[in-house]
């Protein structure tokens, strides 16, 4: 196998990642786009705030998942800086108005304290990673920026997660809904579930996060060490050195 396949190849969990954005967001969206708060699939009597902060929310939330896994895409960043460059401002320009939303829509909770708290946790800490992660580019410490990142699209990938979770945890906390039986939207078991998939799906993306930055760099076959020294004497100047074995060129 050429090494540009081989360093595809080794991409493979990019495909995975985009698929499941997609997936959500085909499924999700439709719901919001004709702004009928009717349709919406939480619900949204819980004042005048609360809907337009959830789809300011979820429209720039959109943007930015799409930019989140393209900037996460080594080939790109290798091949593409520009475009890498371009992904990555509009990633944090339209994060901020996500996370603000977010903000906003967590303290009208439908299922309790429990899930304010752990979307409200989520967005202060996704506002706060994304911030860590600009600023660290601008001052061009690279290394620190991709860490930082990978923590931001870690909590924002976790709305797809919540797909799986919410899901898992209501099928094993109310069984009953598996038959069609009515349980209505007040049963406490369905606010329990609810509540605790809106921490299991950041806290386990972000564990992933932290073993992706600290894990040790893959070990290279000789012939891609060979091509790597060659490489680096005609690049004198590679900007970043990766824990996990990805080489990313510098944002403006
Ligand atoms: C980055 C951190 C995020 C936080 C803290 C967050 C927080 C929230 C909160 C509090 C709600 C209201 C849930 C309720 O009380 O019923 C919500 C709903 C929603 N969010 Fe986010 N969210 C985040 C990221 C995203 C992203 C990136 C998207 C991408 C489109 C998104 C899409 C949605 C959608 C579609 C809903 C409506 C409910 C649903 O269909 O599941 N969120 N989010």
């Amino acid at each position: 196998m050429s090494t540009s396949k081989r360093h595809l190849a080794r991409q493979w969990w990019v495909f995975p990642l985009a698929a499941a954005t997609v997936i959500f967001l085909v499924t999700a969206l439709p719901r919001y786009v004709g702004l009928d708060p009717s349709q919406s699939l939480v619900p949204t009597d819980r004042g005048p705030v609360f809907y337009p902060a959830l789809v300011t929310h979820i429209f720039f939330g959109s943007v930015m998942l799409c930019c989140g896994v393209l900037q996460l895409w080594p080939w790109l960043r290798a091949n593409h800086p520009k475009v890498h460059r371009w992904t990555g401002r509009t990633y944090v320009v339209t994060a901020i108005p996500t996370g603000v939303g977010a903000l906003v829509t967590s303290q009208f909770p439908a299922a309790g304290p429990s899930q304010q708290v752990g979307n409200t946790f989520l967005a202060a800490l996704f506002l706060l990673f994304t911030v860590k992660g600009y600023r660290a580019a601008r001052q061009r410490r690279f290394k620190d920026h991709r860490e930082w990142m990978y923590r931001s699209y870690a909590m924002a990938f976790s709305i797809v997660a919540n797909r799986f979770w919410s899901t898992l945890l209501i099928v094993l906390y109310v069984p009953e809904i598996m038959t069609g039986a009515d349980i209505g939207t007040e049963n406490p078991a369905l606010a329990g579930a609810a509540a605790a998939s809106s921490w299991v799906s950041w806290v386990v993306n972000l564990l992933i996060a932290e073993w992706i930055i600290h894990r040790k760099p893959h070990r290279r076959t000789e012939s891609e060490l060979g091509q790597a020294s060659a490489s680096r004497r005609v690049e004198r100047q590679t900007p970043v050195s990766s824990s996990s074995g990805i080489s990313t060129l510098p944002p403006s």
